[in-house]
């Protein structure tokens, strides 16, 4: 059961000594939220308030993310929220390659127990996992399909509290989450009932790029880009 999972992988968190982190930090920080979530959300890392009470995001980015979920309808107890790494990086320095690889197998149980409609990720270190070598400023509230998932990246809430012009940016990445979790719900129901998954666009698209391709009469115009497959 998805939530005697979350329970086991919680407590190996707390008791972790993989790397380095947990030396300067008072505990481990797991992640929170029900099993079955339908949007979970991954950040980077613990930060002091975080630390003290082993809970994500109950600092002042916590407050900012909570209010753009009621913003859209929900509280922090609908979703699941987690990070990269589960203890605190000394004075929140950023993560470094070693530890987000030793944390990464916390991560990976706790997406495929919960198996969430939807993976937000909140800043680089999480957007990278995912998506490694792409820029955030490029790809920020665009959901891709991840191993048949939708990933939406997003800027932290930290960057937003700190940049003016990113905080309506984060609210507007925001305001589309409803959409895209209704989308992914018909995608995950339309492939249980044998479906490909794909909106009706997409599958006509699909299937006239399958197709053999009719020659085209002569012309001097030039050749149309292709034509990308829109998920959402
Ligand atoms: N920032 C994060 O990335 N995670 C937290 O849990 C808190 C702040």
């Amino acid at each position: 059961m998805a939530q005697a999972e979350l329970d086991v992988i919680a407590a190996e968190v707390r008791a972790c000594r993989r790397c380095k982190l947990y030396r300067g930090a008072t505990q481990g920080v797991p992640g929170e939220g029900p099993a079955g979530a339908e949007i979970m959300f991954i950040g980077e890392g613990p930060g002091f308030h975080e630390d003290q009470q082993g809970r994500p995001f109950v600092g002042a980015s916590g407050k900012f993310l909570e209010e753009m979920l009621a913003g859209i309808g929900l509280t922090r107890e609908q979703v699941f929220i987690a990070n990269v790494v589960k203890h605190r990086p000394p004075n929140n320095r950023d993560p470094e390659p070693d530890e987000i690889a030793a944390c990464a197998g916390f991560l990976d149980r706790q997406i495929a127990a919960i198996n969430p409609l939807l993976i937000v990720t909140l800043g680089r270190y999480s957007m990278r996992k995912f998506f490694p070598n792409a820029s955030i400023s490029a790809i920020h509230g665009q959901p891709k399909l991840v191993d048949g998932r939708p990933v939406v990246p997003m800027f932290h809430p930290a960057a937003a509290l700190h940049q003016q012009s990113l905080r309506q940016t984060l609210l507007d990445d925001f305001k589309k989450l409803p959409r895209f979790v209704a989308r992914a719900r018909e995608r995950r129901e339309d492939i249980a009932r044998g479906g490909t998954g794909l909106p009706p666009s997409a599958n006509a698209t699909a299937s006239a790029a399958t197709a053999p391709a009719p020659v085209p009469p002569p012309t001097d115009e030039p050749p149309a880009p292709p034509t990308q497959l829109s998920l959402f």
